[in-house]
């Protein structure tokens, strides 16, 4: 990101005699010359922590707790190795969104390859909540169990006493086993019978298969969570929000009291329309999710949906870019993962998403961007080759023309 002295001489420089005569003046009268440096993220660019090191927090999220922030996200290493956990999850604290301090590794991996958790596992996209009834911090994240490519399809948890961890792992599951969602449609409370599972299996290799179909293949055991992301809403309830169904339906899942398992309570969001990516959040008493489409590391187009009740129902609203063809069918050439709401500003949400690069998945960067809300209310995104957060929100990235140059 870069840094800026936003406070310049506008003018031609007058004679030296003239100059030295200024900055007398200066040192016997001083102006409150302001010090302060502009703050301009620059989304999709290298970004250094405070010691010069390139953030490594991929699929990530942010808690916000006793005025810091705190950036959790995947460790990625070079290669096609970084697409696998071999170092666990990495935690930045900041004041200021910008400038962040590298606070370590908050839940690492395990040299035991038997540990749901080892080394060369897949844990991807983990979140933070704060419990204030427990005081412990609580992490979810997508586990894929060694050398099981992603057919393990679990939700893992563990929990800290500090906010940058030490994480204890808890554990490892398929949520909301036995369970029918709330928005269940009769269909679904009929079990599959050996012949419907041999089929769906079969069509499972094919390509073609049906989503409620795998609900109830599913049921008894746990319904598959990959992609995820945690919210929590005004009135204290937690809920976990995955891809589930051979990542053909979102789920939407209600935590207990104590944020470590899922309640019993859920909905299913549009059966088989392939969502994952979530990224929620609420405004003007509005939730709303943005998401991606299924393609693995290559970006596609967002989506955007929007409910007056977390329970639903839920309504697709289209794609929230704006900008060229390319930008809005590909996301600014990344993949949502995050919506944050900055604390003490009206109206004022960051967008993260990540830019993958499974080749050398350290390369993988960030593009975060201010999320704007057109007359309708409904927010939009726009490319900013550079914008600010001020005491007032995004003005000045809003205000400013956007520009495509860097924008691939
Ligand atoms: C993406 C997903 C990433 C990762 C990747 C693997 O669709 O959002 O988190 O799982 O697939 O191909």
């Amino acid at each position: 990101m870069l840094q800026v002295n936003i406070f310049y001489f506008p003018f031609p420089k007058p004679p030296l005699f003239g100059r030295c005569l200024v900055a007398l003046f200066l040192t016997l009268f001083p102006w409150p010359i302001p010090t302060a440096l502009a703050k301009e993220f620059e989304p999709g660019a290298q970004w250094l922590d405070s010691s010069g090191v390139p953030i490594n927090a991929h699929g990530g999220g942010i808690l916000f707790h006793e005025e810091t922030y705190y950036w959790f996200g995947e460790h990625k290493v070079a290669g096609d190795a970084g697409n696998y956990a071999q170092v666990g999850v990495h935690v930045y604290s900041s004041k200021d969104l910008f400038q962040w301090k590298n606070e370590g590794i908050a839940l690492a991996v395990s040299a035991d390859s038997k540990n749901d958790i080892a080394k060369g596992c897949i844990l991807e996209r983990p979140k933070v909540l704060f419990n204030p009834q427990t005081k412990n911090f609580v992490m979810w994240f997508h586990l894929e169990l060694l050398g099981k490519g992603y057919f393990a399809a679990r939700c893992g948890v563990a929990v800290a006493d500090n906010a940058a961890g030490p994480y204890t792992y808890l554990g490892s599951f398929r949520p909301d086993a036995g369970v029918l969602p709330v928005n269940a449609s009769p269909e679904l409370q009929k079990p599959l019978l050996p012949e419907q599972a041999r089929i769906l299996a079969k069509s499972l290799e094919s390509g073609g298969w049906n989503p409620d179909d795998i609900f109830r293949r599913d049921f008894a055991g746990g319904q598959m969570a990959r992609d995820m992301t945690l919210f929590l809403d005004d009135d204290g309830r937690a809920y976990q929000i995955y891809a589930s169904e051979e990542n053909q339906t979102l789920h939407i899942s209600l935590l207990t009291a104590d944020f470590l398992r899922p309640a019993g309570k859920f909905i299913r969001i549009f059966p088989g329309d392939s969502n994952e990516a979530p990224a929620i959040f609420k405004h003007d008493g509005c939730y709303y999710l943005i998401t991606s489409g299924c393609t693995g590391w290559a970006p596609n187009a967002a989506r955007l949906f929007r409910a007056q009740s977390i329970w639903g129902p839920w309504q697709k609203i289209g794609n929230p870019c704006r900008g060229t063809p390319a930008q809005v069918a590909r996301t600014f050439d990344a993949q949502s993962t995050f919506v944050l709401p900055v604390p003490g500003k009206k109206d004022t949400f960051i967008f993260m998403a990540d830019r993958w690069n499974p080749t050398n998945a350290i390369d993988g960067c960030y593009v975060w961007l201010p999320l704007q809300f057109g007359s309708d209310g409904v927010p939009f995104l726009e490319w900013r080759d550079r914008w600010e957060l001020n005491s007032s929100g995004f003005a000045e990235a809003i205000n400013a023309q956007p520009k495509v140059a860097n924008s691939r």
